[in-house]
């Protein structure tokens, strides 16, 4: 049997993206999805930009039998594992409801790749693991003390896996912290489809340059920035993809077990405004935008210390502000509608 990566959550956004990278490696991917955040269309995209189609299992991590077939009927050599709720403040109004997806989904996954014998995981966390620690720059050693909901479901995740690894050595595990994502394939194919009204700032930027929303409202420009508008280490996905390529292979390939925990950003924050004006050159659109309050929870700036990802998986960010943006752009307006 031919032996595949599985790619859970890989219908999404990062996961998409991530996916495309591994087979364009040479190797094989299974996506594993529930389709609760995407579209079954995004698998004729991929197969558009590799020359195959990967193959699709539809089911949810929190069913066990689902997942246990898919072990059985595929040769897995690793895992990366994407699925997961992701909306601030709704984890807020609905903690059950992302306990439940995030963590306990978490813990069906592990107990299967623990009876099929694979040992071999990447998770996505988040820099929201941090919580406010009182400076800008973070590195991985920065105290753990997520604010939210949210960012209680990937610290707990975390440990869950480091104590997975105190327990059985053999498993070799990464939990990669991602400062804030954006960009598309440079070839506009696939890109981020947020429903309803986008909560992040680039997909909200895009969409009002494309006509679909009126202004963009810039949440705070009092803050202690040189624009007084918050400041975010934003990372082009396919900078965050080989980021994920280099994570696997330093497990699958290195003599050195130990977990790896480290952040991915670019170490270089933008301000909302430097956002919107390099939004505006690269799509050749005028983004209104209105300064209204700050949002309760935002920080007024962070960044990653991205030494650490450098010294142990030798991974770097490559792609600057320019191609976030063209990249944005050419997936907005080739796709107005998103996978639709
Ligand atoms: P996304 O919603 O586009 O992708 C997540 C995918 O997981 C979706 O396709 C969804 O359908 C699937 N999914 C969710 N729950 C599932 C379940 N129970 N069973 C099976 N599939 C399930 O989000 P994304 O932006 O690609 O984020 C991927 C991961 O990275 C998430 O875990 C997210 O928390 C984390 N992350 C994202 C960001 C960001 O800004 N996008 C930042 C930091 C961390
Ligand atoms: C949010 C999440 C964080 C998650 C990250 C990436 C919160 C509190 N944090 O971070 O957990 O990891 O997304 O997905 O929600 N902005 C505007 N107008 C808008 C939208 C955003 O001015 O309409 C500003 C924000 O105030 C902030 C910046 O743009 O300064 C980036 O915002 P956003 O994209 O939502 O990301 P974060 O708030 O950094």
């Amino acid at each position: 049997m031919e032996t595949s990566i599985l790619v859970i959550g890989g219908a999404g956004y990062i996961g998409s993206h991530t996916a495309v990278q591994i087979m364009n490696s040479g190797l094989s991917v299974v996506i594993f999805d529930n389709l609760s955040n995407s579209s079954r269309a995004v698998l004729n995209r991929i197969a558009k930009l590799t020359g195959r189609r990967p193959t699709f299992v539809e089911g949810d991590i929190r069913d066990r039998l689902t997942l246990r077939t898919t072990f059985k009927n595929h040769s897995i050599t690793g895992v990366i594992h994407f699925a997961g709720l992701k909306a601030v403040g709704e984890s807020e109004e609905q903690p059950l409801k992302y306990y439940d997806n995030n963590v306990s989904g978490s813990v069906v996954l592990f107990e299967e790749m623990q009876r099929a014998g694979v040992q071999t995981i990447v998770f996505s966390s988040s820099a929201t693991v941090y919580g406010d620690p009182g400076y800008p720059q973070y590195s991985e050693d920065t105290p753990l003390a997520p604010v939210n909901v949210y960012g209680r479901t990937k610290l707990m995740v975390e440990n869950i896996l480091l104590d997975i690894k105190k327990s059985r050595p053999a498993w070799r595990v990464a939990s990669l912290r991602y400062f804030n994502p954006v960009g598309a394939h440079v070839s506009g194919i696939i890109g981020e489809d947020p429903t309803g009204i986008p909560n992040n700032l680039m997909p909200f930027i895009a969409q009002v340059a494309i006509g679909k929303r009126e202004k963009l409202l810039v949440f705070g420009g009092d803050y202690p920035t040189p624009d007084g508008t918050g400041r975010r280490d934003y990372i082009h996905v396919e900078d965050l993809a080989s980021g994920h390529l280099a994570a696997l292979n330093k497990l699958m390939n290195s003599d050195d077990n130990s977990p790896i925990i480290v952040n991915l950003g670019t170490g270089r924050p933008y301000s909302v405004l430097e956002m919107v004006h390099a939004f505006e050159k690269a799509s050749n659109k005028p983004v209104a935008f209105e300064i209204v309050d700050r949002r309760p929870g935002d920080l007024a700036e962070y960044y990653a210390d991205r030494t650490l990802a450098k010294d142990i998986l030798g991974w770097e960010a490559r792609l600057g502000i320019d191609r976030m943006c063209e990249d944005t752009w050419r997936w907005q307006s080739n796709n107005p509608n998103g996978y639709q």
